[in-house]
């Protein structure tokens, strides 16, 4: 029997019932069967494909182009997994008409069932405007990659009061927007606690601590395989870059030797 799709509001009612949320991101279909296989809640077509598939600096130079296609992929993958597609940078910034467009272009080319837009009371109209029109919005503040210029780099944010409470202030505005739940990326753990506590909805941390609702990770990340960066907060759960470097060694040395391909992977006129 067909795997049940985890709807919205099991999601958010994962948090008064204490259960934790577990988030991946995914960007391919292959990935997204294993990951889904394995029992991942939600996967997170994230903007971060700019730098671990792309190869970029950073998300900025992302599409919505992007983002359909591998949207589209991961969906294909998704038997019981939640599929949210990032927004990625100025796709929806400038107008509530963008932010309507790109995400139903989201669910309807990408094949998504929620969007995910980075931002605190400055696009809380914007959220409540696509939530409005029946599409499911994750909210993702704190630290805001497609904000790495203005911030100059990847830093922690919400240390300090006064920037404890700005933190506090925007995830309060993106849950009264009307976001089933929201990213807390890069804060401390105690604010993050505070967060978890006094928003309604539930909180997915990344580099926030233990007391967040759900935890997500780049899946690169977590498995060992992309290694430009390295955060403090990245626990890699296995070495597949060894793991894969050993296995394409081994094919390379044995099409150079000859041994690969042997008579048993051949075909030869007679069926066998
Ligand atoms: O783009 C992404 O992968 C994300 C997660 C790191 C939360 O936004």
């Amino acid at each position: 029997m067909a795997e049940k799709k985890l709807t919205v509001p099991q999601i958010a009612a994962m948090k008064s019932k204490g259960e934790k949320i577990v988030m991946v991101t995914a960007y391919d279909y292959t990935f997204a069967r294993l990951f889904d296989a394995a029992g991942v809640d939600v996967l997170l077509v994230g903007d971060s494909l700019g730098m671990v598939v792309q190869g970029r600096k950073n998300t900025l130079g992302v599409t919505m182009d992007h983002m359909i296609y591998h949207s589209h992929c991961v969906a294909k993958g998704a038997a019981r997994a939640h599929v949210v597609c990032d927004l990625p940078f100025l796709s929806y910034q400038a107008s509530k008409e963008d932010a309507i467009r790109v995400s139903g272009a989201a669910l309807k080319k990408g094949r998504a069932e929620a969007v995910k837009m980075e931002g605190g009371e400055e696009i809380a109209e914007t959220i409540r405007a696509v939530v409005d029109l029946g599409i499911p919005v994750m909210g993702h503040v704190g630290l805001m990659p497609q904000r790495v210029q203005q911030m100059g780099g990847y830093k922690i944010q919400g240390r300090g009061k006064d920037a404890a409470k700005k933190v506090l202030r925007d995830a309060k505005a993106v849950a009264q927007a009307g976001a089933y739940a929201m990213v807390l990326e890069g804060i401390p753990l105690e604010l993050a606690k505070q967060v978890t506590k006094e928003v309604g909805v539930p909180t997915i941390g990344i580099g926030s601590g233990r007391h967040c609702d759900g935890q997500v990770l780049v899946c690169y990340d977590l498995l060992g395989m992309f290694e430009d960066i390295a955060p403090k907060f990245v626990k890699k759960f296995a070495d597949l870059k060894t793991v894969i470097q050993s296995a394409v060694g081994g094919y390379v040395a044995q099409v150079r030797s000859g041994e690969f391909p042997d008579l048993q992977h051949s075909f030869s006129e007679q069926k066998s």
